[in-house]
């Protein structure tokens, strides 16, 4: 057994209206990387902004290399060789990759000088772990890529050679080449007798990076298990109190009729995608797949009108659309769930009841008469429906868990009832409770004739969900397959860039 590098016991901790954490406790050895998992809202992210100094705990106490400590500030955690990698991108937007990495700890030469040219070295040797290497460390943070912000963060923890790092939803903005970089990472870390802390609601990468799982649920401690001995059923089950065996079931249909809703003829844009064609119908859900980089997020940016303007055409209901921006396209009923939510969309400061009325005030423009009434009772049937964890709705949307943020923006959009609904990586960061929730929403909307575009990396979410998948590969549409029998197997054939076009 390795020895215990940090145990926290009888932590308690609440908020105006909320308990986040009844009695909880953790052990973590040397050199181990011990997942911590729960549905959203469980208070994973709470924990461990206590063991990262940024909360202080009401009750309990923090035992480190077997010593009693406290951490006013998380700077003390740090310097006790702590480092936390948060949910949300903490980053310096207007700063470079490597003042990020090195601000509050610049690296000074010999004269007592700051010594840029050495911190532009590290930090590319960092970036190139992450397999970055060719991003310039003097780049600018704003005009990196979500997920080049998220292993930016990494690379900054990892660089301040702690003795334990936390990492809250690592990947949850991650491709699946980058997270493996990451878990390559992480080996190497545990090698080096650094402890990791790993959330994520992914479960194959907790049972294959994790040497032990810690479940919290409703804010209190469940069980600690060895991963090698249990397996996902049992944590599923542990998570949410019930088991969860019943599969999401979608009955696939295969004929449609009429005009298609939304349809997009050799829609191109240079260098990003090319002769786009599908149709998408009342009641239809259309999977569009493939590898990260093939280009799907910035389709449906572009047919929304968010993003750099097609070439090609655009029919809705049959007519020729002109979308100039997003103002065009809403107005047309489109409506769109951008990936990255973690950086678009959410108003911190407002409540969680205008984060989700929100576009639903803005399509009626110079109506200044709000049904306010009608307004808390669709809010609040969303939040009951989409099980939003908040002690009501005029909490400050900052104080949901991310995953509970992350629903309310969901609602927002459901609740604006587009007639075409694009949903970009509609639950990724939301727990496997809430996913069947999402689903059975989506199968409630084109039962009321809505069609959804949904664009999804995880393959059993677009096989379990779409009437038509299309597979997308370098900018093109690579095939089509029927949602009723395609396999894991052949989405993965067509994505390969290269391939032969299937019969579409
Ligand atoms: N600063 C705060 N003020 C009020 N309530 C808070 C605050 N921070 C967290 N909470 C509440 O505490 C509970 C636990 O939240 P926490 O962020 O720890 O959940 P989580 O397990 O990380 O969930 P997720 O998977 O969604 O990230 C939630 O009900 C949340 O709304
Ligand atoms: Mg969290």
């Amino acid at each position: 057994m390795s020895e215990t590098v940090i145990e926290l016991k009888g932590i308690k901790k609440e908020f105006p209206g909320v308990l986040a954490l009844d009695k909880v406790q953790l052990k973590v050895g040397k050199g181990e990387v011990h997942a911590l998992v729960g549905e959203n809202g469980a208070g994973k992210s709470t924990l461990m902004n206590i063991l990262s100094g940024t909360y202080q705990p009401n009750e309990g106490e923090i035992l480190y290399k077997g010593a009693s400590v406290r951490f006013p500030e998380p700077r003390d955690a740090q310097d006790a060789g702590i480092a936390m990698i948060h949910q949300e991108l903490s980053l310096s937007p207007s700063l470079s990759i490597y003042e990020n990495i090195f601000v509050g700890r610049l690296l000074k030469n010999r004269f007592g000088l700051t010594d840029i040219a050495a911190m532009i070295r590290d930090s590319s040797v960092f970036l190139e772990e992450l397999g970055m290497g060719t991003l310039d460390p003097k780049t600018l943070i704003s005009d990196l890529s979500v997920s080049q912000q998220q292993l930016v963060e990494i690379a900054k923890a990892v660089s301040l050679n702690s003795d334990i790092i936390i990492m809250d939803e690592p990947t949850s903005s991650l491709t699946r080449k980058e997270s493996l970089y990451l878990f390559k990472i992480i080996e190497g870390l545990k090698a080096k007798g650094v402890s990791v802390l790993f959330i994520s609601h992914r479960m194959d990468e907790i049972f294959s990076i994790s040497d032990k799982i810690t479940v919290l649920r409703d804010g209190r401690y469940i069980d600690t298990l060895d991963t090698g001995i249990t397996n996902e059923k049992e944590i599923v089950s542990l998570m949410v109190g019930r088991s969860l065996d019943k599969q999401f079931h979608r009955e696939k249909k295969k004929e449609f009729s009429g005009n298609p809703l939304l349809e997009v003829k050799d829609l191109s844009v240079p260098g990003l995608f090319e002769n786009v064609n599908f149709k998408l119908y009342s009641g239809m859900i259309l999977g569009l797949t493939g590898l990260v980089g093939a280009g799907r997020s910035e389709l449906v940016q572009s047919i929304f009108g968010a993003d750099n303007l097609p070439d090609g055409e655009i029919l809705i209901q049959g007519d020729p659309a002109q979308i100039k921006n997003v103002k065009d396209s809403v107005g047309l009923g489109l409506g769109l769930i951008p990936e990255g939510r973690k950086t678009q969309g959410i108003f911190r400061e407002m409540s969680v009841r205008e984060n989700i009325s929100m576009t639903v005030l803005q399509k009626e423009p110079g109506q200044f008469l709000i049904d306010r009434a009608r307004e808390s009772e669709d809010v609040e049937e969303y939040i009951r429906k989409l099980r939003i964890k908040t002690p009501g709705p005029e909490q400050k949307i900052k104080f949901l868990s991310g995953g509970n943020q992350q629903k309310a923006i969901l609602a927002r959009w459901l609740l604006s009832s587009p007639r075409i609904l694009i949903l970009d990586e509609p639950t990724h960061g939301i727990d496997v409770g809430a996913k069947a929730e999402i689903y059975q929403l989506m199968e409630d909307l084109t039962r009321e004739g809505i069609g959804i575009l949904l664009i999804s990396s995880e393959l059993p979410e677009i096989i379990t969900m779409s009437d038509e998948i299309l597979v997308m590969s370098e900018g093109r549409i690579n095939g089509s397959l029927p949602g009723d029998s395609a396999s894991q197997d052949e989405i993965m054939q067509l994505s390969i860039p290269g391939k032969e076009r299937s019969k579409a």
